[in-house]
This record gives C-alpha cells, structure tokens and sequence, in this order.
C-alpha cells in the first residue's frame, strides 16, 4: 500500500559542481526591499486600511528602508487609493523610491500607470509564472508562451514609462519576477530574464531588478543557493541586472535561503518584517538584519525601538509577533536555566572588568539595549534558576553587589518563596525577600542609639570608642567599647554584655544610590558558635553604621 509521503515529487537540485558561494561570507548589506505593505498585506485576514498603511509606511521609512512596495493599484480601488493619497499628499521623501507590483497584462499596466502620475522615483514591479508547475496546471501553455507575455509586457512598460518621464521627469526603474523562478527549469529561468533585459534595452548603468521569488520555499536553502548562482553565472545580462531575492517561508528556512542566496550573487532582498506574508509568510527582514549586526555588519536598517515596532506592526496587521521569535520576541532575553544565569552574569562582569569593547556575553548573541530592550528581563527567576539569578535581579536592577558567599544562600530563600508560590518570583518581590530576610530584622538585638568618637592614645594610635543602647530580652543595655576602628570596638562592646560568640571572617561594602543620595551597605559574614556561618546586612547613610547594623543582622539571624 501506497505511504502518504510516496506521494511527494523530490526537488530535482540543479547541477552546480564547482559552487562558490559555500566559501564565502556577508561583509555588505543588501539593498532592502519592504513588501510588507503589498506581499504582507494581501496575506491579512483584514487588510490595512488607509490610515493604518500610512503609519506603517512611515515606520518602514524611519528604519530606513529606501526601497517600499507600496501596492498592487491595478488590483483594487483600495490599493489605487492609498497610492494616491501617498503621492498627493506628499508622503514619500526624495530619497525613498515606491515600487508598484503588476502582472504582465496590458489593462493593468496601464491602469498602474495612472496610479503612479506624479511620483518622483518609482519601480515598475512586473511578473508572470514561470514554472513547470504553473505552466502544466494553470496556464496550459509551453515556455514560449510565457516568454511573449513577459515581451510583451515589458514593451508596454517601456513605451508607457517613455511618455511619463517625457511628461513628469519621474525617475522610473524597472522590475521584473519570472513568479516561481524556483519552481523552474533555470536554463528557462535565465532565457526569459535575459530577454527582457534585450527589450527593456538596459545597461549597466541604468540596471533593471531580476527579482527571482522563491514563491513556494520547496527545497533546502542551499539548494536555492545553487539556483541563484547558476543563475548569476549563466545570465547574459548580468552586468547590466541587480539580482533581487523573495524568499517565502513555506519550509521554515527563509532567513537561511536568504543568506545563502546573498552568498550565491545576489545584491538584493524583498521582504517583510517579522516575515508576514503569504501562508508562512515572506524573509523576516528584521531577522536577516540583525543576523548580520550581530556578524560585525551594518544592516542600513535601524531596529533600535524595536518593541515600538513590534507594536505599531501589531497593531496594523493585527498579527502577534511570537514569543519567541528571534530578537523581537518576548522571552528572547529571558534565561530561565540557572547554567544560564550563571554564564550570563560571568560575561557581563567580565565585560566590566575588561571594559571589553566586544559582546562577550553566552547565551546571550546580542546586547538587548541594541535593540531598545533592558536587561530588567534577561533574568527571571522561578524554582529551575540557579543561585546565581537572585543576585544578578538584585544587582542589575537594585544596585545590591551581593557577596559570591552569600549567593547559595540568598539563592536557596528565593527558590523557597518560588516553590511556596508555584510560579515565577519578579525582580520587586526578590527585593522584599531580600529586605525582610536581611534589612528588617531587629530581633533578639536591637541597637536603638549609638555615639562613636576617636582619640589618640599615648602612642598616638587612634581609638575608636563605641557607645550604645542596645535592646535585648526586653531591657536596653548600655554597652562600650574600645577598638582600632568601629567595628572592633563595637564587637568589644558586645563583649561587654556577654556576647562572645561571634568571630568576624569577611566584610564588604559599597555605596547605592537611593535618589540624589547616597547610601552605604555592608555584607558581614560571621562565624557563630559550632563553627555556624551567618551573612548580615547593613544600609544606612553612616558607612560606620551600616557595618555595625550588618553586624548585629548576622548575629539576629544566627540566633533564629
Ligand atoms: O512570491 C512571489 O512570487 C511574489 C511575486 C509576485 C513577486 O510575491
Ligand atoms: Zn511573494
């Protein structure tokens, strides 16, 4: 019995034994080509209104696209009318060029043409089908069949762009699609092309656009590979042609068919953001630029508010960009893994510590702020995070430069608050833990007042004395001390009252900024009777203080 997928015919790859694009890297940007208010736009349940195009072609200009697709104004009286209110109502700026999309049929040439009366610089978009498929199925018709519409076509263009330029002075280029190049033979691929070429009598100087679409993606991206450079090979013309890619996303592979495709010859992508488009949409033009940011290359295209992008995109084609699509998603700086964390955190002190000028951060390809994102949620923290994750929160965010020791332990009471509550524990509920574990505890002992003053003694050493009221077992005690500096006479002091136990064995201090002030915080590690390890904290605008109020939370904690 027959299987389901027996009944597939395999892509037939084109021979290309001496290929060249393996071997070779993207140090360039392409020119960019937006579809996304044609391509993008036809593929909506509801498609973009006036106002909601309007904006959104704003927006691809201030990315910096130079190159818009802005409609198919022979199709609908919609399209004609968005196209007019554009050039009416002075829209396009001198340096961005609109491109219309027309199939190669007489009425709708013409029709386009009127559409575009009164634009500056524009491109003629023209396509027919091309392939083995389309011409079987569809058309019923042989190659030559397909080659005569495409002439003829191009004829009507180039007569119709003589007389509006004659007219205007519009600064008109030329575009053409064999539709479903992928899907055809490329010997005929590169027959039809260099023949238009022939008719639209282009030179290197005055190129036209070979737009060579990957209509259905229905082979690996390196197999497009091949096509596009025995295409590049094998074109007359190719001088005087700016090869032009449109990979669809039928496989999942666009981002990569796109890249090796630019590997393969090709000077030019049309795409969409975040890949809209047609079924599984068109190239993610956002993805492919930022894949070549992250290599060290400037993309021409400026992706730095990408969440205002995001929503402005959301919002016109009422599509959601997924969670975790590359470099826009919500959860793509989100480590959730504590070897994560943990890697995470290195990098980012080791980048401090080095003032490193390049990345160097794992899991992480790319600096959030790049993209207008904050390091706020790299982190978030649930039962799976490591000890580390706590820390970084409480850095990151809250300026707290929580000692290395203290990390298991500052790790375990936020891994038991996330298994009490069964979920996700966020940044400001980290922080109370921290401050109801470590900066509100004034029990058994509470230091109510306290005075410090230093004198020399007779050999000119300074002595700290410490004074006190501390509160215990519900009475205040006077308690003094001498010492070399605060802290030791505070521990004399305790000494005074009895409290013996303690033995210092690390400290550490910083400043934190708490509005235009700023404050200290001491990490006191103590050593309690049976050799028990206890951590205090201490904040408190008196570096003296904060030291000493760190040092009696060690001990409160020890006693609980
Ligand atoms: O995918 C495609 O083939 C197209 C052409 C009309 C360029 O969108
Ligand atoms: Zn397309």
């Amino acid at each position: 019995m027959e299987q389901g997928f027996q009944k597939y015919i395999p892509f037939h790859p084109v021979s290309l034994p001496e290929r060249q694009w393996p071997n070779k890297v993207i140090e360039k940007a392409p020119i960019w080509c937006s579809v996304d208010l044609r391509d993008g736009n036809q593929a909506l349940v509801n498609p973009m209104n006036l106002e909601e195009k309007l904006l959104f072609f704003k927006t691809l200009v201030d990315i910096g696209f130079k190159e818009i697709e802005v409609g198919f104004p022979s199709a609908s009286e919609t399209e004609y009318e968005i196209l007019r209110a554009l050039i009416d109502r002075n829209l396009i700026p001198d340096d961005v060029t609109i491109q219309v999309l027309v199939q190669a049929r007489s009425h709708l040439i013409q029709k386009t043409f009127e559409a575009i009366s009164g634009a500056k610089n524009v491109i003629i978009h023209f396509y027919n089908s091309t392939s083995t498929l389309q011409r079987k199925v569809v058309f019923d018709t042989d190659m030559q069949g397909v080659i005569d519409i495409a002439i003829e076509g191009a004829k009507l263009i180039k007569e119709l762009t003589e007389q509006e330029v004659a007219k205007t002075g519009a600064n008109i280029r030329f575009e053409y699609s064999p539709e479903s190049f992928s899907g055809t033979e490329m010997d005929n691929a590169v027959l039809i092309c260099d023949k238009v070429l022939e008719v639209l009598e282009t030179t290197p100087e005055r190129k036209v656009i070979l737009n060579l679409p990957n209509t259905v993606e229905g082979m690996m991206p390196n197999q497009h590979a091949d096509q596009i450079e025995y295409f590049c090979r094998h074109l007359k013309g190719r001088a005087c042609a700016i090869i032009s890619l449109h990979p669809h996303n039928d496989r999942g592979t666009a981002t990569a068919a796109t890249e090796m495709g630019l590997l393969a010859g090709a000077d030019r992508v049309e795409g969409t953001l975040f890949g809209n488009g047609e079924r599984t949409g068109n190239a993610d033009i956002m993805n492919l630029a930022m894949n070549m940011y992250t290599q060290g290359v400037d993309p021409g295209l400026d992706f730095s508010e990408i969440n205002h992008i995001k929503e402005i995109y959301e919002q016109c084609t009422e599509m959601k960009v997924h969670e975790r699509h590359p470099y826009a998603g919500k959860l793509v700086f989100t480590a959730f893994s504590g070897s994560h964390q943990d890697a995470i955190n290195k990098g980012v002190d080791y980048m401090k510590k080095h003032h490193s000028k390049y990345w160097q951060v794992p899991y992480l390809p790319i600096d959030p702020a790049d993209l207008g994102r904050q390091y706020e949620p790299i982190i978030r923290i649930n039962s799976q995070s490591g000890k580390g994750g706590a820390a970084f929160i409480m850095q990151q965010i809250f300026g707290y430069q929580i000692p290395k020791e203290m990390h298991p332990e500052f790790g375990r009471l936020v891994k038991a608050a996330c298994d009490k509550a069964g979920r996700e524990i966020l940044p400001k509920e980290i922080l109370e833990i921290f401050e109801n574990e470590y900066l509100k505890i004034n029990k058994p002992y509470n230091l109510k007042t306290y005075k410090i003053h230093e004198e020399n003694d007779a050999d000119n050493e300074t002595v700290v004395h410490f004074e006190g009221d501390l509160r215990f077992e519900n009475e205040d005690h006077m308690i003094t001390g001498l010492g070399n500096g605060p802290v030791d006479a505070f521990f004399n002091a305790l000494k005074s009252v009895g409290i013996t136990d303690y033995k210092f064995v690390s400290y550490s201090e910083h400043a934190i900024s708490e509005g235009a002030n700023s404050k200290a915080v001491s990490y006191i590690q103590l050593e309690g009777p049976k050799g028990a390890i206890s951590f205090g904290v201490g904040f408190d605008s008196n570096i003296s203080l904060a030291s000493i109020k760190g040092i009696i939370c060690a001990i409160n904690r020890a006693q609980k």
